[in-house]
């Protein structure tokens, strides 16, 4: 090879070993040609996008992609995911005759057992005993926040006899000033706190 060459090809290396070595390093990529084939664009899942990106053109129409704004679809309506059958409840919110139907239709599906009653306690301490009190006389510190005697005592002859099909439903939808706990508790940590409250309605 012909020395001026040698010293060609030296030069080119150079050149190019350099311009990597000193470009990239760190948290610097460098100089990246066609970033989008290495890095995807990162929609987020419920973000608007731009104006422009919103549409396509095809054919000679302009057609509206995300015509909500949003990147996901929203699930067509009632859709339950896989393996959720169980989180269906099939009774309207804030009616008393469904109320009285969840307690004549529903059964608890769960033995009285030690063990239920337990999580049950577990569960309600958590979640009920804030407003219902410890031993559900409706006497927890932020019943305070409430006329006085609104929160009902379990002690009552009205809860005493609310079938637990019924007390499932007010539960899981809440019942007037009392919020829902159907996204809160599973369905059988919702059992179990029935049970829990039939106890303390007896002790
Ligand atoms: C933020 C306070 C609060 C929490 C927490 C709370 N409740 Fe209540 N609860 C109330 C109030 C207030 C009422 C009275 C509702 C009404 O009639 O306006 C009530 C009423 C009830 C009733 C009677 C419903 C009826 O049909 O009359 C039951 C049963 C009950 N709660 C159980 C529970 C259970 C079980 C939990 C926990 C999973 C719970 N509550 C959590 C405030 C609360």
């Amino acid at each position: 090879m012909k020395s001026i060459n040698k010293v060609v090809y030296l030069l080119a290396f150079s050149a190019v070993t350099s311009m990597v070595a000193c470009t990239s390093g760190g948290e610097d990529p460098g100089v990246e040609y066609a970033p989008d084939m290495y890095v995807s664009k990162g929609y987020e899942p419920m973000s608007q996008l731009e104006e422009q990106e919103r549409s396509i053109s095809f054919q000679d129409t302009i057609l509206l992609i995300n015509a909500d704004g949003k990147t996901m679809r929203d699930p067509v309506n009632n859709t339950i995911a896989r393996g959720q059958l169980e989180l269906i409840f099939p009774y309207e919110p804030g009616s008393q005759e469904e109320k009285d139907r969840a307690g004549r239709e529903l059964k608890n599906p769960l033995p009285l057992t030690q063990a239920n009653l337990e999580k049950g306690r577990h569960y309600y301490n958590i979640n009920c005993q804030p407003c219902h009190g410890d031993k559900g006389m409706g006497d927890g510190k932020v019943a305070a926040k409430y006329p006085p005697n609104y929160i009902p005592t379990y002690k009552s002859d009205r809860i005493k006899v609310m079938a637990d099909g019924a007390l499932y439903y007010a539960i899981t939808h809440g019942w007037n000033f009392m919020g829902a706990y159907g996204k809160v508790l599973k369905p059988e940590a919702r059992w179990q706190v029935v049970h829990y409250v039939n106890y303390l309605e007896q002790n």
